[in-house]
């Protein structure tokens, strides 16, 4: 595996792959790398002759007082996980790689990014916008690959790159969960044993929705079920049912539905989500 620190030595290796004819397929990650992340570089694998993957901590999507200060920095082991998984690029970029001094970019995606997880943390999807369109012009992929364990976005990442990158195919992959269910996160690392014992239980909140919804049971009434199950352990920030394609309320015409929550437990966040077809 090649480790690139700047766009000028990346591109240039990238250049000599494309002249001979090679596909490129990219994971763009923060590192603190898990299974679900080396679970989009095998999808990746299966989609290209070459996979990139990106290490880049973005501040420009971490708002006040979140994390950025403590994310987990694994670098070393990452770089031995992507190592096993045979990738052949990985680009470590500093933040002035990323955002020189005068770059300037504003992409709107519109009330998707407000919504949900844009409304607790304002800001933040336009900044996971302006990272990945920054780091698809850097890399030019013919396929990206993502994860549905981040649901809204992915959908952002769709809707910006048929507007803005219309040459790269989006990839969605599926969520992967440790074995008692807890969606994997590299925030996961900050539980507590204790907390880390009660985690999986928001899993399990959704689950109770979901079999009740295809009982035909009123959403409004599972809701509220779910929301006085998550109280009892968790700082409840949002749980919806929507439309999974719109994230909109659903409606008559809706085919598949989404549920989707984030809670605190203590200071850590965590997102959750389960994506069905209505049936
Ligand atoms: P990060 O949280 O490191 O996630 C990188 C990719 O891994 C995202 O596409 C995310 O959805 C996927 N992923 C994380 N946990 C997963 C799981 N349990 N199963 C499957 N896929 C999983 O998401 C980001 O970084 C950033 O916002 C980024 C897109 C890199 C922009 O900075």
């Amino acid at each position: 595996m090649q480790t690139f620190t700047t766009i000028h030595t990346l591109q240039a290796t990238l250049n000599d792959w494309r002249s001979k004819g090679l596909k490129i397929a990219f994971v763009p990650t923060m590192g603190g790398l898990h299974d679900g992340h080396l679970s989009l570089v095998e999808s990746a694998k299966q989609k290209a002759d070459k996979v990139v993957v990106s290490i880049f901590v973005n501040p420009t999507q971490f708002g006040k007082g979140e994390d950025f200060d403590k994310y987990p920095n694994t670098l070393k082991q990452d770089k031995s996980l992507l190592v096993q998984h045979q990738v052949d690029g990985l680009f470590t970029p500093d933040a002035e790689q990323i955002y020189p001094t005068g770059f300037d970019s504003d992409i709107e995606v519109g009330e998707i990014a407000n919504i949900l997880c844009g409304a607790s943390r304002p800001g933040h999807f336009q900044g996971v916008v302006q990272v990945v369109k920054r780091l698809f012009d850097i890399v030019k992929p013919n396929v990206a690959v993502f994860g549905q364990k981040d649901y809204q976005q992915l959908l952002i990442i769709q809707k910006m790159a048929m507007q803005f990158s219309p040459n790269v195919e989006i990839v969605s992959h599926p969520m992967l969960r440790e074995d008692d269910g807890l969606a994997m996160s590299t925030r996961n690392q900050y539980l507590s044993v204790d907390e880390r014992k009660t985690a999986p239980n928001l899993y399990k909140a959704l689950l109770q929705i979901k079999q009740g919804f295809l009982k035909n049971q009123s959403v409004d009434t599972l809701k509220k079920q779910a929301q006085e199950m998550l109280k009892q352990e968790f700082k409840l920030d949002y749980i919806e049912v929507l439309d999974a394609n719109t994230l909109k309320q659903i409606t008559d015409n809706t085919s598949k539905i989404a549920i989707l929550c984030a809670v605190f437990i203590g200071s850590t966040r965590l997102i959750d989500n389960i994506i069905f077809n209505k049936g």
